[in-house]
């Protein structure tokens, strides 16, 4: 049995901060210590106590004076996206066709599949993030590639082939039938294999032919302990042309949910412009809606109104993402930084404990695997993320003047990127030192 021990100032949350005054809400250790054995959190506290229940042959790892918290979380990531990040010049459907769908084609070819699922999980250790909800393309070996690399590497994600049938090029498309077979036997060879979870896919209204949504409403049905993941509402010319396509719906979301693919493992990428009704609706059937700032910029789509969302009568669930390649970095901390740029556009602020709560146990919550990961809780998986808030000569320059936590995390967010990610174990495993070496 194999067991290490780290030494650091430890920061998880048990709940939403209201404040940053809200001391309740986390727990910090100025000198915090955390056992791992095998892959789990066996104890976590302060150092001195963590210390008398480490065994002889424990090895110590000390990581003062970084911050040790849960790692990152990103709730929706396309990995076939990596070399479509930078392409100029573009709204939603435009950039769809021009960049992304072409690029998606070449995942036909699995061995590309493979390369980039290694690349992506490499950029995803490197900048801290241990779990993401991902969208493979349409070619189930994509998914394959995707999960062997995950599960090879012991990761937590969450994974799924879109399913995609129309109004894309030929070398992009599935068919109702060959999508729900597909996504039927990566199902039955993914899902609870080692770390890996399943989302059933659908890329969204307008790329799905009804009979695709209601295959992939069946698929929901006959698996309902699995995610499902879709875009929803993110551009105004997208919402006209799925109105189109849809005539009969109320709404965008209507058409979600008439298919029965809302719930409470939904989750529903960028809502950035919905009606009053559509939130009720997604905030009644639990869905998560997952806001993906520097895409939403990037593309120019909107501003995701965090604030509202979060203090209606009927609140939503929120995830953030980073949503590359519409997204413009693999960081969660550039995605905050930017996140609370939109936040502050709609005249509100988020504070730093806020935004750290939601990049781990926010999302964790939302993606609903909070008894894995996300915290720094007893008994859960050991994906720790360490961080230097004085990386950079700018951040350590800015350093010399913050005298406070919540200073030094706004710090980060900031000024942050994979520079102040020191570290990064993945169950209990270093992996970002094991890769540079490697
Ligand atoms: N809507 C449908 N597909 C996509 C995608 O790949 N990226 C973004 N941002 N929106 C989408
Ligand atoms: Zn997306």
């Amino acid at each position: 049995m194999t067991s290490i021990l780290l030494r650091g100032r430890t920061l998880s949350f048990l709940r939403w901060p209201e404040t940053i005054d809200d001391h309740s809400a986390w727990r910090y250790e100025e000198d915090g210590g955390l056992l791992i054995r095998d892959s789990r959190i066996v104890a976590a506290g302060a150092y001195a106590e963590v210390e008398k229940q480490a065994g002889e042959r424990t090895k110590k790892i000390d990581h003062r004076p970084h911050l040790l918290l849960p790692g990152f979380i990103d709730a929706h990531v396309h990995f076939p996206q990596m070399q479509v990040i930078a392409s100029h010049g573009a709204e939603l459907l435009d950039w769809l066709n021009t960049y992304t769908f072409p690029e998606e084609t070449k995942f036909q070819n699995a061995q590309h599949g493979r390369r980039i699922a290694r690349l992506f999980l490499d950029e995803m250790v490197r900048h801290g993030t241990t779990t993401v909800a991902a969208y493979c393309s349409v070619h189930k070996a994509s998914a394959e590639a995707f999960f062997a690399e995950s599960h090879h590497r012991n990761m937590l994600n969450i994974a799924g082939k879109v399913m995609m049938d129309r109004n894309a090029p030929e070398g992009v498309l599935d068919t109702p039938q060959s999508g729900y077979d597909d996504t039927k036997a990566l199902i039955r060879e993914w899902h609870g294999k080692g770390r890996q979870l399943y989302a059933i896919t659908p890329r969204f209204a307008i790329t799905s032919s009804p009979e695709q949504l209601e295959m992939a409403g069946a698929l929901c049905r006959e698996h309902p302990d699995l995610h499902m993941q879709t875009h929803l509402s993110e551009n105004h010319a997208e919402i006209a042309l799925t109105q189109d396509l849809y005539p009969w719906s109320r709404d965008y979301t209507d058409i979600y949910a008439h298919y029965g693919l809302l719930g409470k493992r939904s989750l529903l990428g960028h809502c950035i412009h919905l009606s009053e009704r559509e939130a009720d609706a997604i905030s009644a059937s639990g869905s998560v809606a997952v806001f993906c700032p520097t895409s939403n910029l990037f593309l120019g789509s909107g501003l995701f109104d965090y604030q509202r969302f979060r203090r209606r009568d009927k609140a939503l669930r929120i995830a953030a993402a980073t949503d590359v390649g519409g997204g413009t970095n693999y960081s969660m901390l550039r995605t905050m930084d930017e996140g609370y740029k939109v936040i502050a556009l709609n005249g509100e602020k988020l504070n730093p404990f806020q935004s750290f709560w939601q990049l781990t146990r926010g999302n964790a919550e939302a993606l609903s695997v909070v008894e894995m990961v996300g915290t720094l809780d007893l008994d859960t998986d050991a994906d720790i993320v360490v961080l230097d808030a004085r990386a950079t000569p700018a951040m350590r320059l800015r350093m010399e003047t913050i005298e406070s936590l919540a200073e030094e995390l706004f710090l980060l967010q900031t000024l942050g990127d994979d520079r102040a990610v020191r570290e990064v174990y993945v169950a209990g495993r270093a992996a970002k030192s094991d890769m540079i070496a490697g």
